[in-house]
């Protein structure tokens, strides 16, 4: 693994994949024993695009049938989070009375999910939980409880295996953090 140029930054290698995709083999098989008698399929939401990678891997490991929304937002320009989560497009699908499992990339401040989970309740979902790849502890202060963790990082700026740098870097299957 090398060093990537991405834009005017450049990032140095980080999680190799086979890590970060025995996290999310780990968050599937919690889903596995905490979904396996569920009499109704709960929904999967991704959350575009950044989660797209990891809810793809995740599913592939799930053994329970399940249904998939996704939703776009976005509360990140550049390198730094602006604060306000912005509902860009909404639900792919309703999820009235269904059993929610939100997929996130990272949780960093934690607005996005905590906006998120007022809308899906505000939208009727019966229930709520949250699963994410990675979390940033140092960062994320919010009561909301992260129901499945695959793995925790430091605070810093990271791209590949979905998420991006102004749009770019998302196909790496590695994960690089900034070069400072
Ligand atoms: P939060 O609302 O501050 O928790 O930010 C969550 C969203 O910000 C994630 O879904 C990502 O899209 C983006 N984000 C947070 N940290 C990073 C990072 O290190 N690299 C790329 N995107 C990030």
């Amino acid at each position: 693994m090398s060093k990537i140029t991405l834009h005017d930054k450049t990032f140095k290698p980080f999680i190799p994949q086979a890590k970060i995709e025995e996290a999310i083999r780990k968050v599937a098989d919690e889903l596995n024993r905490d979904f396996a008698d569920s009499k109704e399929p709960p929904v999967f939401l991704c959350v575009l695009n950044d989660a797209i990678v990891f809810t793809g891997e995740l599913l592939k490991h799930t053994h329970f049938n399940s249904e998939l929304v996704s939703i776009k937002l976005s509360s990140y320009q550049g390198t730094r989070s602006t604060g306000t989560v912005l509902n860009i497009l909404g639900l792919t699908a309703p999820v009235k009375g269904k059993d929610v499992i939100i997929c996130e990339d990272i949780v960093d401040t934690g607005n996005t999910i905590v906006a998120l989970k007022e809308l899906l309740l505000s939208e009727g979902a019966k229930s709520v939980r949250i699963c994410t790849m990675l979390l940033k502890p140092e960062v994320y202060k919010k009561p909301e409880k992260l129901d499945y963790v695959g793995m925790e990082i430091p605070n810093a700026f990271i791209v590949g295996y979905g998420l991006d740098y102004n749009e770019l870097g998302r196909n790496y299957s590695d994960i690089y953090v900034i070069d400072e």
